[in-house]
C-alpha cells in the first residue's frame, strides 16, 4: 500500500427527515445566505419550500441562484460570486446534484478571492491561502459524491476546458441527505448518476496496487452494491433500501477513503472531461460509452485485477479459461450491464460529431496512473472505436 493522509471534514447528517431536523440548527450564525439550485427541479419536488420554510422561520434573509447547469461553466461561478459579495453573504446552501455543489464549492472561493480564480486553481493546482465562504449541501441526486470532498468541475466554456480541481478547503462543512429526495429523479438520470459511482470506484480499483490491500476489498463490496441496488431502483423508484445504498455508495466511492493507498486512474474522466467541454454531453452516460472500450484496450496491463473483477464483481467462474479469457467476459458483462441499464454505448448517440473526435482527443490531459499511459493517438483510436 502506498503511504498515505487522510482527513474528511465534512460532516454528514443522513436519512429520511434530516433537512427538517437539522438545517434550522446548521446555518445558526449565518444570517444571509445564497440559495445555489439548478433549473428548477426543487421546485417541482416540493424541497425548495420545505427548504424555504426552514429558512424564514429561522429569520434568515434568503438570496436566490438559481439556474445552475449540468456541466457548470466559470462563467456561472463569477455571476454567483459577484451576487454573493453584492449581498453580502455569509454562507452558501446548495441545493441540488453534483453541478450546484461543484459551482457552489468554486463560488464560495471566488467570493473571497481577489484574483482570477480560473488561472490561479483551475487552469494549475494552486494553494489557497484565503478562507472560503462557508458552504453546507443538500444532495438532491446520487452521483458525483461531490458532497463529501473538495473537488469542484468546472467548464470554461471560451478555452473550451472542462477540468476538477480538489481543494480540501472546499469540502462542504455540511451535507444533509436524505434518500426520499431521490425519488424523482428520471430514470435516465438515475442510471447516469449510478454509472458514475461504479466509474468512480473502478477507476481508483484498476490501478496499482495489485497486492492485497483493503481499499480493492471495499470497492468490490461497493460495485455489488451499486449494481444490486441500481436494479432494484429501476424496477421500483422509491425503494427506500435501495435509494439509501446508492446515496452512501457515491459518497464513499468520492470520500476519499477508498483511494488511499491506490494510485488512482481517471483516464475515462479525463477524455469525459473534455467530450463534455465541446458536446456538453452528460457525465454518467459519457463514462458509460467510454469504459468498455478503454478497458479492452488496457486490460493486458492489469490482467490480475481484471480476472479479479470477472470473477469477484461479476461472479463469473474460470471453468477452463484462460486470464485473457476470464478477464475480457468481465469487460463484457460491464458492457451488458450498460445496455441493461439503457444507457448510451456510442459517442455518436451522445452528439458528438466525427470532425470533432481529433480535437477532442488532443485536448485530453493524460493521466499518470493508468495501467498503460495513454497517447493522444490512442485516446482518438478509442473514441474512433466508440462513435458507432
Ligand atoms: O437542474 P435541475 O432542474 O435541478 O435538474 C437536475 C439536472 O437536470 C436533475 N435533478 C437533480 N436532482 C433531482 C433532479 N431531477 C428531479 N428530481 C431530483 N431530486 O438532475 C440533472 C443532473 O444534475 P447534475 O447536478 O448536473 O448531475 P450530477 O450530479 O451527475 O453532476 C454532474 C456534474 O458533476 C461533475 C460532472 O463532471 C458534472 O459537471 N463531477 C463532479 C465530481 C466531484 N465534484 O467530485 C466528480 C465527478 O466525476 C464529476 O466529474
Ligand atoms: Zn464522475
Amino acid at each position: 500500500m502506498n503511504n498515505f493522509i487522510f482527513q474528511n471534514s465534512t460532516r454528514v447528517y443522513f436519512g429520511k427527515g434530516c433537512v427538517k431536523e437539522y438545517l434550522a440548527c446548521l446555518t445558526k450564525g449565518a444570517n444571509t445566505i445564497l440559495l445555489a439550485y439548478g433549473g428548477g427541479s426543487i421546485k417541482r419536488s416540493g424541497v425548495y419550500d420545505e427548504i424555504i420554510e426552514i429558512l424564514r422561520d429561522a429569520g434568515k434573509t434568503v438570496v436566490e441562484f438559481p439556474g445552475i447547469m449540468s456541466n457548470p461553466t466559470y462563467a456561472k461561478v463569477q455571476a454567483g460570486a459577484k451576487l454573493a459579495r453584492a449581498r453580502g453573504v455569509e454562507m452558501i446552501l446548495a441545493v441540488g446534484g453534483g453541478s450546484v455543489m461543484d459551482c457552489s464549492k468554486a463560488i464560495s472561493l471566488a467570493a473571497r478571492y481577489d484574483g482570477d480564480i480560473w488561472d490561479n486553481f483551475w487552469a494549475r493546482p494552486g494553494v489557497i491561502a484565503v478562507e472560503p465562504l462557508p458552504l453546507g449541501v443538500i444532495v438532491t441526486v446520487a452521483g458525483t459524491g461531490s458532497e463529501c470532498n473538495g473537488g469542484a468541475v468546472i467548464t470554461n466554456e471560451e478555452k473550451r476546458v472542462k477540468t476538477g480541481r480538489d481543494y480540501p478547503q472546499l469540502n462542504p462543512r455540511f451535507a444533509l441527505m436524505d434518500p426520499t429526495y431521490t425519488y424523482t429523479v428520471p430514470q435516465s438520470q438515475m442510471v447516469s448518476g449510478g454509472f458514475d459511482i461504479l466509474s468512480h470506484i473502478m477507476e481508483t480499483y484498476f490501478s496499482e496496487p495489485n497486492r492485497d490491500n483493503v481499499s480493492d476489498d471495499i470497492m468490490e463490496a461497493l460495485m455489488k452494491s451499486v449494481i444490486r441496488n441500481l436494479r432494484v431502483a429501476m424496477e421500483n423508484p422509491r425503494d427506500y433500501t435501495a435509494r439509501s445504498n446508492l446515496m452512501w455508495d457515491a459518497t464513499m466511492a468520492e470520500n476519499r477513503l477508498i483511494k488511499m493507498g491506490k494510485r488512482c486512474d481517471f483516464q475515462c474522466h479525463n477524455m469525459e472531461h473534455q467530450l463534455g467541454a465541446y458536446t456538453n454531453c452528460n457525465h454518467g452516460c459519457g463514462l458509460a460509452v467510454l469504459h468498455p472500450v478503454y478497458y479492452r484496450h488496457i486490460y493486458r496491463d492489469g490482467l490480475p485485477k481484471f480476472v479479479r473483477f470477472a470473477e469477484n464483481v461479476w461472479g463469473i467462474a474460470r471453468k477452463g479459461k484462460s486470464d485473457e479469457a476470464l478477464a475480457l467476459a468481465g469487460i463484457d458483462a460491464l458492457a451488458a450491464f450498460i445496455r441493461e441499464l439503457g444507457l448510451p454505448t456510442t459517442l455518436r448517440a451522445l452528439g458528438v460529431r466525427q470532425e470533432q473526435l481529433n480535437e477532442i482527443a488532443r485536448s485530453c490531459a493524460i493521466s499518470p496512473g493508468s495501467y498503460r499511459q495513454m497517447t493522444h493517438e490512442e485516446i482518438l483510436e478509442i473514441f474512433q472505436e466508440c462513435y458507432q
